[in-house]
């Protein structure tokens, strides 16, 4: 297996960036393309960041993974929990903050709150075996940023960003214990869009999606892999009040398990999802036609 490379741009030229670094030319690698590498302009010089390009950690064998997947008691989390098992996975530890919910059969039931500090830590004691974390659990509160309650603005931000952190900075010396590993994480179309009375989860799905990726980064040199899922409207209790077309739970969770298998680190799960992420590059107006 190849290594990650990882390579450490001095933040002025001639410094050391530490034992076991490579310093590379800055011109050379601010004119490589690497979006990491940024012109931040301060005090004249510029300054580069850890650009990481990992040529070999090693693709996921769901097959024969130890997977722990968080809100396993129902929606997309139960569907995980299960074609988990189903794809041959030696070990599923479905956790939910009421275990007893949890009706799969052939899984480990671990409580988890992953908003509990304390919960979360139990959980990886329990579960030093993983090699596989499926960040799935969140909320959406349906909170306004401008007039909407504060405090459901937070706990959307302490879900799906400072819940999936925990969970990440808990698991993460198990996963490297383990050989390395995956983490893949329940984001959302809404990671790249706005939407009325939808934009707390959007500022959290989209501090999700900025997590996963700098995450990333910083686990590549542990061989773990860090995968991001984007997925729109799909038929769970999370969107119960929607009365359009809905794409089927099982099938994305198949798309998302395929795309895992076939060693995607974004797995865009439907269509909602893949424009969304065009929409990054579109003109806000064009996109938004009622701010323009
Ligand atoms: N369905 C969609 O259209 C859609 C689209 C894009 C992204 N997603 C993302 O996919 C993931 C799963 O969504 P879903 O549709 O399956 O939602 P869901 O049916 O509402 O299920 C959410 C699960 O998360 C659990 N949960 C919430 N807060 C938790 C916490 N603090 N600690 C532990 N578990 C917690 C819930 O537990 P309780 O039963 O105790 O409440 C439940 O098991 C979410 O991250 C969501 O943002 C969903």
């Amino acid at each position: 297996m190849q290594q990650a490379l990882l390579l450490v741009v001095a933040q002025r030229a001639g410094a050391d960036p530490g034992p076991g670094s490579q310093v590379a030319d800055v011109d050379h690698v601010a004119s490589s393309g690497f979006p990491a590498c940024l012109d931040v302009g301060v005090n004249s010089y510029r300054r580069c960041f850890e650009i990481a390009y990992y040529v070999g950690v090693a693709p996921m064998d769901v097959k024969n993974s130890v997977a722990l997947v968080t809100g396993a008691n129902r929606g997309l989390g139960r569907h995980l929990a299960q074609q988990l098992l189903e794809r041959g996975a030696a070990k599923v530890y479905a956790t939910a903050r009421r275990p007893e919910l949890v009706d799969l059969p052939g899984v480990e039931v671990l409580r988890l709150d992953i908003t509990e500090p304390e919960s979360v830590a139990q959980a990886a004691a329990a579960a030093q075996d993983v090699t596989l974390l499926v960040n799935n659990a969140g909320i959406t509160t349906f909170a306004d940023l401008v007039t909407g309650d504060k405090a459901a603005i937070r706990l959307e931000l302490e879900t799906a960003f400072w819940g999936t952190l925990e969970m990440v900075r808990a698991f993460a010396p198990i996963l490297e214990a383990n050989g390395g590993g995956a983490i893949v994480n329940l984001n959302s179309a809404m990671s790249w869009v706005a939407a009325d009375r939808a934009n707390a989860y959007h500022v959290a799905k989209a501090a999700q999606w900025a997590l996963t990726g700098g995450v990333r980064l910083e686990l590549a040199p542990q061989n773990t892999r860090v995968a991001g899922v984007y997925l729109g409207m799909t038929d769970t209790g999370h969107q119960q009040w929607w009365d359009g077309p809905m794409g089927d739970p099982a099938v994305a969770v198949r798309t998302m398990l395929d795309g895992l298998e076939a060693d995607q680190l974004e797995i865009i799960v439907d269509d909602l999802a893949a424009g969304a992420k065009a929409a990054l590059s579109a003109d806000p107006r064009d996109f938004y036609p009622a701010a323009a």
